[in-house]
């Protein structure tokens, strides 16, 4: 069955070993990152895809040196600062999943500030996947259904999913050259269309992002079924 990509995750991996091919600091790939991540969000928002949920954080980067998760977390903020008029010029929505109690309060604030300014647009959604890990995630469902007397289904796990509200992610694609999810989505990629990349995050060119969105359109999704 063909379906039309309407939510596209991306595990934005390789700022660091960007920063380093070119002899300067990893904090330097992460500003190249959120570069990158503007210029994508812009091309999906020209191209009418719905959703696209970004892993900019996740659970276990906590465990990276105190600079550069202290260096990530005023990059996030100052990048919601800046991207609020390209998501108002271009109706675009934000939103984020994780577990955002762990942040300072100037991001939270920026987060809702965000978030309350574009809740009425109506174009591409951008979710930014912060402090974020499929398995806490399902834990944090999981605890959400603790007084749930009836056997649980797979559409009350889901509704209890921080991704409830969104269409299911037709494709994840990683950039960076690692094939694995690192606990992004797991739940939610059961039946997405899988896209591994040699190229760093940074590097990412349209074209590129282009012809993986040509091998998803001629991909056969059977979902389990028969043609
Ligand atoms: C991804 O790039 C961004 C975050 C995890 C915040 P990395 O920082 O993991 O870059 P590499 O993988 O070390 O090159
Ligand atoms: C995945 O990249 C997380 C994000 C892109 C935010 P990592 O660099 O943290 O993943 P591992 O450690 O290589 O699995
Ligand atoms: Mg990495």
């Amino acid at each position: 069955m063909k379906t039309a990509c309407k939510h596209i995750g991306i595990i934005m991996d390789g700022n660091g070993r960007w920063a380093k091919e070119r002899g300067q600091k990893r904090s330097h790939g992460h500003e190249a990152g959120a570069a990158k991540v503007r210029e994508i969000t812009q091309f999906c928002s020209d191209r009418g895809i719905e959703y696209l949920t970004l892993y900019a954080f996740s659970t276990e980067n906590w465990k990276r040196p105190a600079l550069e998760v202290s260096f990530l977390m005023k990059l996030m903020t100052k990048y919601l600062k800046n991207e609020l008029p390209l998501f108002i010029a271009n109706n675009i929505r934000f939103e984020t999943i994780g577990d955002l109690s762990l942040f300072s309060p100037a991001l939270k604030k920026q987060i809702a500030i965000t978030k309350e300014a574009t809740s009425h647009h109506t174009g591409l959604t951008q979710v930014l996947a912060l402090n974020y890990g499929s398995r806490d995630e399902i834990v944090r469902a999981c605890n959400a259904l603790r007084e749930h007397n009836e056997p649980l289904t797979v559409e009350l796990i889901e509704q209890h999913l921080d991704t409830s509200s969104f269409p299911p992610v037709d494709m994840i694609i990683r950039t960076g050259g690692d094939i694995r999810l690192s606990n992004f989505l797991l739940w939610q990629a059961a039946y997405a269309e899988l896209f591994f990349t040699p190229t760093l995050w940074p590097d990412l060119s349209i074209d590129e992002f282009e012809s993986i969105l040509k091998t998803f359109a001629q991909r056969e999704r059977r979902f389990g079924g028969l043609n």
